[in-house]
């Protein structure tokens, strides 16, 4: 397939490209920048000039393609409203584009405020409805597309998808312990992520366009539940850092952007999406990532 790749130079972009590549896709990667332009074109893609805000570049991508994958997002955490407009107009604009065509379309979100108290499982919709919901309410724009001819799914990615280079969540919460000379945690610390490793998830992303129906929602989720305190604790153990309770009152002082999400659990099953399309997560795991190494390097991004 030639697939057109939002977000191709992104931590899980990046990731997906490859693994598209070596599965014999062609890629077509959207590059804002002549840099990442060059960096799509040395590993054997093409580079299609644009942003999320030329709608007319993202038309052009998916008019061409067959197959589109939407990982590209501002993350631009001071003005949240600004990055879930851009989002939500991004992927009206590609969703019309592909309108009638049958050809899949996957776009990325989240586990968080999917439900409360409990994994999230697939047949859990998002609450996010409408613009002005969180991302725009863009995952269930998308799935409702399945009706009018787009093979749409949505991929929800663990918070922690990690490995050696992330620039994320875990690679934020290293920065702060660093910073604060403490490994923190929030409150007790029973507050729980789900992860998986950038491998797993970029090889997720190739089933579900090779395999998944319309209208599918998959979780990359590899570990479903890892207390916030044994993060804390592998943290602390590697750079040789106190583990501390951090008071949920000073969570933003203490952590960063990262701290909104530290405070909250953001787990959720993966077994509909291993028996739909046959996926199995090959690790390693998130705290076996931080023992091994992988974060002491400090990634500033
Ligand atoms: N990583 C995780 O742990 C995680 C967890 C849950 C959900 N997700 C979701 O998964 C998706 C991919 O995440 P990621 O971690 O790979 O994100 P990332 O590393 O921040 O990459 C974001 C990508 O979006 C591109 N981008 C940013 N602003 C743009 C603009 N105005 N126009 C065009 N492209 C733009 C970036 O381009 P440049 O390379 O040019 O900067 C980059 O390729 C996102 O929707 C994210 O919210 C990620």
């Amino acid at each position: 397939m030639h697939v057109f790749v939002t977000g191709a130079t992104g931590w899980i972009g990046s990731a997906a490209v490859d693994e598209l590549l070596a599965a014999g896709h062609h890629v077509v990667g959207l590059a804002r920048t002549a840099q990442s332009a060059e960096a799509l074109r040395a590993k054997g893609a093409t580079a299609l000039r644009g942003d999320l805000d030329d709608l007319a570049s993202l038309r052009a991508g998916a008019r061409t393609a067959d197959a589109v994958v939407h990982l590209a997002n501002k993350h631009d955490w001071g003005d949240p409203e600004e990055t879930d407009r851009a989002e939500r107009a991004a992927v009206q604009a590609m969703l019309e584009t592909l309108e009638g065509t049958d050809r899949p379309f996957l776009i990325a979100n989240g586990l968080s405020g999917l439900v409360e108290g409990r994994a999230a499982v697939e047949t859990d919709p998002s609450p996010a409805v409408g613009p002005g919901s969180d991302r725009g309410g863009s995952e269930n724009l998308s799935l409702d597309y399945a009706d009018r001819g787009v093979r749409t799914m949505a991929v929800r990615f663990a918070p922690s998808v990690h490995g050696r280079g992330d620039w994320g969540f875990v690679n934020w919460l290293v920065a702060a312990a660093r910073k604060r000379g403490v490994s923190g945690y929030v409150g007790d610390g029973t507050d729980a992520w789900s992860a998986v490793h950038r491998g797993d998830a970029a090889r997720l992303i190739r089933l579900g366009l090779e395999e998944a129906p319309a209208g599918s929602r998959l979780h990359a989720v590899a570990e479903e539940s890892i207390p916030t305190h044994t993060i804390a604790e592998a943290i602390g153990e590697t750079l040789g850092l106190p583990v501390q309770s951090v008071d949920p009152d000073e969570t933003d002082e203490h952590f960063g952007v990262v701290g909104r999400f530290f405070g909250r659990t953001m787990t959720g099953s993966s077994d509909l999406t291993r028996s739909t399309v046959g996926w199995q997560p090959v690790g390693p795991g998130l705290v076996a990532d931080i023992r091994s190494g992988a974060y002491t390097d400090g990634i500033d991004r």
